[in-house]
Order: structure tokens, then sequence, then C-alpha cells
């Protein structure tokens, strides 16, 4: 949001935060093939709303409703600081200020969108998933910790200067990536000719489906992958392997785009929250550790589901 919009969050029931929650939350199935009886029969898209039996119509105007406020809020708030003469450094105020045809508006306007629908979501599911595995696995944060503290010590926060010096931190986080992909099944992409894949035909347009969680939980590529263990990541000699993970952030031309932002700001997140603070497990009234339940939801966007607010 501020990197786009120069916008800062400052409560949890922001307006375009929860926006942004539910548009994940109603999407979150329907984009799937099977979900609706038109991802086979795509001429009932003619049906009219009303129709019974078309409620998936009255799902995608529910859906189309909350992509263009999407759209349009953030970029009226920043339009009105420009014009008042308030507006600070981001994206959207650098294009708007050299462009202001109607195509440049739109296309400034939908690029913007994209990065905050398909961005905060995943960031902020991916920083939930760090605080679950931490508070399941206190020695893997021990170790982290101590790593920043060695090499830190308490002087001086840490920076993203320090990311190539911390080796064990760097292997937390691909696991955090790894352990539960925030995006499991990608989004789906067609194939924009004929193909052969191992001797299967796949005709032009078919609908494929990137299955990331497979992939990341691969046991001939990943010992116990359901296990928390960042040591996966480092060779016999003790140095980081060469799997960044990063198929997490998909393939090909549609490959997240903000897949950079994403690493960085999942990775200062985490060595933030590590350096300043110890997570722990919640407490009965006696006590005791109430245990973590490891659960995630699937979907579009997986979440830890205690963490979750849509
Ligand atoms: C941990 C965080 C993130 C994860 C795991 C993630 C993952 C993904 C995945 C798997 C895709 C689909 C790629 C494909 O179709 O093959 C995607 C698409 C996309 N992501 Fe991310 N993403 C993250 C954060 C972000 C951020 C921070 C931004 C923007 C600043 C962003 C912008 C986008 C956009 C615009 C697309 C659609 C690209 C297209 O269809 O051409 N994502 N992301």
């Amino acid at each position: 949001m501020s990197i786009m919009y120069a916008y800062d969050v400052t409560t949890k029931d922001d307006y375009l935060i929860e926006l942004a929650e539910k548009q994940s939350a109603l999407l979150a199935f329907a984009v799937y093939p099977g979900v609706s009886l038109l991802h086979v029969f795509p001429v009932l898209r003619f049906l009219p709303a009303w129709f019974p039996g078309a409620g998936f119509k009255r799902h995608a105007l529910k859906c189309r409703k909350i992509a263009l406020e999407i759209c349009d809020v953030p970029i009226d708030i920043v339009q009105k600081q420009i014009n008042d003469g308030t507006a600070a450094k981001c994206v959207t105020v650098e294009f708007l200020e050299t462009c202001q045809s109607k195509d440049g508006l739109a296309a400034i306007t939908g690029a913007a969108a994209s990065a905050y629908g398909a961005g905060a979501d995943t960031t902020a599911a991916s920083i939930k998933i760090f605080f679950q595995a931490m508070a399941m696995y206190p020695e893997v944060q021990c170790k982290a910790q101590k790593e920043i503290d060695a090499y830190i010590g308490s002087e001086r926060l840490v920076s993203f200067d320090d990311r190539s010096s911390l080796p064990y931190v760097e292997a937390l986080f691909r696991e955090v990536m790894q352990w539960r992909p925030v995006a499991p099944l990608s989004f789906s992409h067609a194939n924009s000719s004929d193909d052969t894949y191992k001797g299967c035909f796949i005709p032009k347009g078919t609908t494929i489906i990137t299955n990331i969680w497979a992939m990341a939980h691969n046991p001939e590529k990943y010992l116990n992958p359901d296990v928390f263990n960042p040591d996966r990541f480092f060779n016999e000699k003790g140095q980081l392997n060469d799997d960044d993970v990063y198929y997490i952030f998909g393939f090909g031309r549609r490959i997240c785009p903000g897949r950079h932002v994403a690493s960085t700001t999942v990775w200062l997140a985490i060595v933030n929250v590590l350096q300043s603070f110890d997570i722990q497990k919640k407490r009965d009234s006696s006590g005791n550790e109430i245990p973590v339940d490891g659960g995630y939801t699937d979907g579009l966007t997986m979440y830890v589901p205690s963490l979750h607010t849509a």
C-alpha cells in the first residue's frame, strides 16, 4: 500500500485492507475448474443473474463490484492528494504526474490494483505462516535468533544489507515459503498452442494448473516435507544450497511480478520480529502452553485459520 499509494495502514479495520481480504475470500474457490457448472458449460454465462441456479453470476457480480472498488478507491485518494498538494512519493503519484490520458489512467489504476490485490494478502499470509511456525518450532526460532545476535548484537537493528550474512535466517525464510506455499495451486494458465508433454496431447486453450503445493511437498526432493526444517537448505559443507524455492512464485511469462518485493518484505518482517521478539505459544489460565493448531486453509491463497480475519 505504501509503495503503490503512499498509504499507511494504521488500524486493523482499515477499509482498504478489508476490501482486499473480502476479495480473496470471494475468489478463494471461484477460480478453480469444477466449482461451478459454468466451467463445464460456458454458455451458461448468458443466463441472467436472477435465474434459478445462476448463483455463480451473482457471485461474479459481487467480485466485480469489489474489484472495481479496489481499483478506484485508493487511486481516488491519491488523485485528491495530488490536487491538494499533499501527495507523498509513490508509484502511482510518479505515474499520474507524467500521464493524464484516459488510457494511461486506466493502465496505472489496473497495475496498482494488481499489486495491491495480488500482493497484500499473499505477503500477509506468508508472515502469518512464519508466526505459526515459530510458535510450533521454538528450537528453530532460537537458532535463528542466535545467528542474528552473533552477527549483529543488540547495538543496532537488522537491515536488508545483512541478508547475505544471515544464512540460517535465509533458510528459515525459504522454509516458510516451502512449508506452506501461500498460492498452492497458483493461478490457472492456458496453453496458447497445441502441445505434447510426456506423450500426452494438450490441445490449445487447455486450462493448466501448476500444483505448487505438490512441488513444495515432493518427498523425493524434501525429506519429511511437513516438518518445518530450515536445515534442508544447507549442503553437506554447511553452505546454503541453490534451491531458492522461487517456484512458489509461479512460472513463465505470468510469473509473479512482485516476487522481489515479496521476498524482501517477508524476509525483513521475519528478521525484524526475530531480532526483537520471542514468539511463544499461548497459555491457558493455569499457565500451561496451549498446543498450536498447525492447520491451514485451502483455496487460492492459503491462511493460518486462527490468524485469519476475513
Ligand atoms: C509471498 C508473497 C507472494 C507469493 C507467494 C506470490 C505468488 C504468486 C503466484 C504463484 C502467482 C501466479 C504466477 C503464475 O501464474 O504462474 C502470482 C501472480 C501475481 N503476483 Fe504474486 N505473490 C506474492 C506477492 C506479490 C506481491 C508483493 C505483488 C505485487 C507487489 C504480487 C503481484 C502479482 C501479480 C500482479 C500477479 C499476476 C501476474 C499475471 O497474471 O501476469 N505478488 N503471485
